[in-house]
């Protein structure tokens, strides 16, 4: 078959893409013929080595996966040949990647595709959707009604994060950095969009927090956390989420913290066991059936490009210098 891989660690250009022996499905594991894979910022962090994850010496990069069913290993009941399905959590662990046109993952990762849904669909929203409701449903039990904010509303994250607290019943705050992408957060439903761009931005967020309320949860997106900022904004027993910026030390102003109950949330989606994640994929797939779950998607290439979508993803995630608005998305 043939892979986008790497054997060392390195930039963009260390992705290899060629030929890698056919894998073939053990106990408990399936075989899917990819249809179409998506990019994270982690796929990129894995690659660079900035992060150290356990990987096979011939490692496929990528997490994400949708396709069809070829094969099922023994004691695999929840799936057949022929069945539609999409997953995330590979390429981690020690586990294989997905950027080939044929992946064996361990069932208990795979969820079905909801009819009518795109398999580039599927795969764009995999790794995102299932951070967001880890966070969302799991971590932070955000409730109808409640006010919550995230950065960066069009962003891979972001984007997910709107759309589901909008469907839970919350009003939706949050950010962009140009008149489309804001333009893109108001069609999926935020109730108010702020450009970061924008000096008086802090303004306008106090003056709608004034007359609306303060927020109950906020989700931060970004590497580098500015909680000087954000505590003051939280409403009595707020929570703010922080799953971003490994080597971040942000000053946490510590009275109007604990005088007002706040909680920190910190979590990593690839720590959350294959049945709390089944539980959220379960939520994501009714959203994804009736559409009010739908992940943008900015940029199409084909699996021999991955590099460039590395390159794309970086410029967009590390270096902030995209225009992209949505997910990258590459066929097999
Ligand atoms: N802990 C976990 O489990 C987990 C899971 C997934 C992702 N992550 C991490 O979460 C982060 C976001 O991932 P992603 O996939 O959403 O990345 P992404 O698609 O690159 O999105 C980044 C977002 O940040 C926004 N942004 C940039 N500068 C900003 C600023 N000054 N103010 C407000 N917003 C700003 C961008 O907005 P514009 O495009 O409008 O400029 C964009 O929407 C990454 O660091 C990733 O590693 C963690």
């Amino acid at each position: 078959m043939q892979a986008a891989f790497i054997t060392e660690s390195g930039p963009p250009e260390c992705i290899q893409f060629g030929e890698l022996p056919d894998p073939s499905p053990g106990s408990g594991e399936v075989l899917i013929k990819t249809e179409a894979v998506a990019v994270n910022p982690i796929d990129t962090y894995i690659r660079s080595g900035a992060i150290a994850m356990p990987r096979p010496d011939t490692y496929v990069v990528g997490c994400d996966v949708a396709g069809e069913v070829l094969e099922v290993g023994s004691g695999v009941d929840r799936f057949q040949p022929g069945d539609r399905v999409w997953g995330t959590n590979q390429g981690i662990h020690g586990r294989q990647g997905t950027f080939s046109e044929k992946v064996v993952a361990g069932a208990e990762w795979l969820y079905p595709i909801p009819n009518g849904v795109s398999s580039e669909t599927a795969a764009a929203a995999a790794l995102v959707s299932i951070t967001v409701g880890l966070g969302l449903y799991q971590h932070a039990k955000l409730q109808s009604g409640e006010t919550f904010f995230v950065n960066g509303g069009s962003g891979g994250v972001g984007s997910i994060a709107v759309q589901t607290a909008k469907a839970m019943g919350a009003k939706v705050i949050t950010t962009a950095g140009s008149d489309d992408k804001a333009e893109y957060c108001r069609s999926i439903g935020a109730d108010l969009v702020l450009d970061y761009r924008q000096a008086d931005m802090d303004e306008q967020l106090n003056a709608y927090l004034e007359e609306n309320g303060k927020i109950d949860l906020w989700w931060e997106t970004l590497r580098e956390p500015n909680l000087e900022r954000t505590i003051p904004l939280m409403e009595k027993r707020g929570r703010v989420i922080l799953m971003a910026g490994r080597d971040a030390k942000p000053v946490l102003p510590l009275g109007p913290f604990y005088t007002n109950d706040l909680s920190l949330i910190g979590f990593a989606m690839f720590n959350a066991t294959s049945a709390e994640q089944l539980a959220v994929a379960e939520k994501i797939n009714k959203l994804l059936a009736n559409g009010a779950l739908v992940p943008p998607i900015g940029l199409r290439l084909p699996l021999s490009e991955a590099a460039e979508a590395h390159r794309q993803q970086e410029a967009k995630t590390l270096e902030k210098s995209s225009p992209l608005l949505g997910k990258i998305v590459l066929s097999a």
